[in-house]
């Protein structure tokens, strides 16, 4: 099986790793093509000169790209080169429509798409430690589940095509929540002279504990949010998440309140630092001053 990956950002390019020490990786292509060629370099595959080449090259494609615009521009490029029978697997967060009108579109030249988003982080990208949610066509799903099982622990099949992207937004929204109570808590502790290195592994084993915070808690309290999930990325699921809970005439307290955060955020200049920057305005709360070039730490840091 040749499988080839399509956007080598924070989690394609984990991914392709993962897919060539399992001798699955067939080819990359990168929007930036320095960025394809110095990890074809690392890895010793073939760095396609455009979607369409390496779509010829490969019987399964993963995509890994930022929003609707890019899936569909490099899912629209791909399709000179594209045979009957290849699956495209799409890891990245769209909307559930944008991939319902692609898959529609590409079943009519015999090419399955299944909308597959991903949870559980770069670290869960470098170690195959991923859960995905997939949607469209069960047959395709059980032919590359020999790809899938190299990136994912858990792979879900929800049903049709877009059931995955909804159930991602489900994940995402679920996300925001955990973000707003592990960067107010944090906060809330450094304002109370907690000291960090007792304080977390204490909250990581109640249940207070989450993902969220094993990861993300110690660098958190390092002033450190330089690797990760852009808060960019998160505005764009969220701005989806409003979309669905509109169609449904429903409004969300948690979407609209992290919305406002995050776009604070990205108007301070934070908008590729990972989510966990949120934290910066939750010590706003407790009258602290943070400037954006200081890393105060927890007392423990200091
Ligand atoms: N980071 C996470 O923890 C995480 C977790 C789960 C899901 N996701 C989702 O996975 C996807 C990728 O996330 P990421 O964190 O890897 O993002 P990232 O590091 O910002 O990488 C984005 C990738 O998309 C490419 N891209 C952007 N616009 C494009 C366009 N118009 N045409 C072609 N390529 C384009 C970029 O190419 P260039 O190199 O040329 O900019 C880059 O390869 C997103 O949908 C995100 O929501 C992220």
């Amino acid at each position: 099986m040749h499988a080839g990956v399509i956007g080598l950002g924070a989690m394609g390019a984990p991914m392709a790793r993962r897919l060539a020490t399992g001798g699955l990786l067939g080819g990359v292509w990168n929007r930036s093509h320095d960025r394809a060629r110095s990890l074809g370099l690392e890895l010793g595959v073939p760095v396609a000169d455009d979607p369409a080449a390496l779509a010829a090259h490969c019987d399964t494609v993963i995509l890994s790209v930022a929003d609707d615009a890019a899936v569909t521009a490099v899912v629209t490029a791909m399709i000179p080169g594209l045979k009957a029978g290849t699956v495209i697997i799409d890891t990245s967060t769209i909307a559930p429509a944008t991939t319902r009108r692609l898959s529609a579109m590409l079943t009519e030249i015999g090419v399955s798409l299944l909308d597959a988003p991903i949870s559980g982080g770069i670290e869960a990208a470098a170690t195959g430690m991923l859960v995905t949610m997939v949607g469209g066509d069960p047959e395709a799903l059980a032919r590359v589940r020999p790809v899938l099982d190299r990136l994912a622990s858990h792979i879900v099949h929800m049903g049709p095509s877009g059931s995955g992207q909804a159930a991602k937004m489900v994940n995402q929204v679920m996300v925001a929540g955990i973000n707003q109570a592990v960067c107010e808590g944090l906060a809330f502790a450094r304002a109370l002279g907690l000291p960090s290195d007792t304080l977390l592994p204490a909250l990581g084993h109640g249940m207070a504990g989450s993902r969220l915070l094993e990861h993300r808690g110690a660098t958190v309290c390092a002033g450190q949010f330089d690797r990760g999930f852009k808060v960019t990325l998160h505005q764009k699921d969220l701005l989806l998440a409003r979309s669905l809970a509109e169609e449904l005439g429903a409004q969300m307290p948690l979407i609209e309140m992290t919305l406002i955060q995050y776009r604070r955020l990205i108007e301070d200049g934070a908008g590729t630092q990972d989510i966990s920057v949120l934290y910066r305005q939750k010590r706003k709360l407790f009258r602290e001053e943070f400037p954006h070039d200081e890393d105060p730490g927890h007392r423990s840091g200091d």
